[in-house]
């Protein structure tokens, strides 16, 4: 029988809007990230109704879209991106539902690798590392992967012996809404990616002038 490995007494490491983000009990280099069903108590039967639709969409676009663009990253040609996308390892039976298992990032002290919106918050975002940056925005825009949620918190600045700093992407890979434009029209991809990349830009000349 199959043995699901124990989170729900734990404390996550990190939490999004969508999933909670645990460290592997057996392997301390994988992350467990787990969808939390944080549904309320909808009054009205078609509230209910809604709710659950929204929840099924997003548990599967967190699942299924996600894993279908890493899957076809590794399909395109050319995907320069690869190096700057989380890898995943697979799925995990757990106490809080199915997880999807990922490589931790780290920076150089073995903490999980700081987002891009703790970096700029915290005033740590150096000229070489806006440069850095700089390029994984180039890349970014001519990905051709649907990435439909690009914010400040799927960013994070990870670092490894071998290569030293880098930006990765965690998460945000597939489209969000139910019809997947991203991944059907280059042109709705590029004017999102676009948009997404001017508002953390501003962000980052609001907080380091
Ligand atoms: N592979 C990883 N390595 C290190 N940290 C990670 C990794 N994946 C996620 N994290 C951390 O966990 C946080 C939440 O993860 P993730 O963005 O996957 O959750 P989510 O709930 O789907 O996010 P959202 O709030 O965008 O819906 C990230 O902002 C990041 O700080
Ligand atoms: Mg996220």
């Amino acid at each position: 029988m199959t043995q699901l490995i124990k989170l729900a007494d734990k404390a996550p490491v990190a939490v999004g809007k969508k999933r909670k983000i645990y460290e592997h009990p057996f392997h301390k280099e994988w992350l467990i990230k787990v969808y939390k069903n944080n549904s309320k108590k909808p009054k009205f039967f078609l509230n209910k109704y809604f709710v659950s639709m929204h929840h099924h969409h997003s548990y599967l676009s967190g699942f299924v879209r996600e894993l279908r663009e890493y899957v076809r990253s590794r399909y395109l040609k050319e995907c320069s991106i690869i190096p700057h996308m989380q890898t995943i390892i697979g799925f995990a039976e757990t106490d809080m539902g199915l997880g999807m298992v990922v490589l931790a990032l780290r920076d150089a002290e073995g903490n999980l690798a700081p987002t891009l919106k703790q970096l700029i918050k915290q005033k740590k975002l150096t000229p070489e590392l806006k440069v850095m940056l700089n390029s994984f925005f180039t890349l970014l825009l001519h990905v051709e992967l649907a990435v439909g949620d690009l914010n400040w918190k799927n960013i994070v600045l990870a670092y490894d012996h071998e290569d030293g700093e880098r930006f990765f992407l965690v998460d945000g890979l597939g489209d969000k809404t139910f019809l997947p434009l991203h991944r059907m029209f280059k042109p709705v991809r590029r004017h999102y990616i676009k948009k997404r990349i001017a508002k953390l830009r501003n962000n980052i000349d609001k907080e380091l002038p």
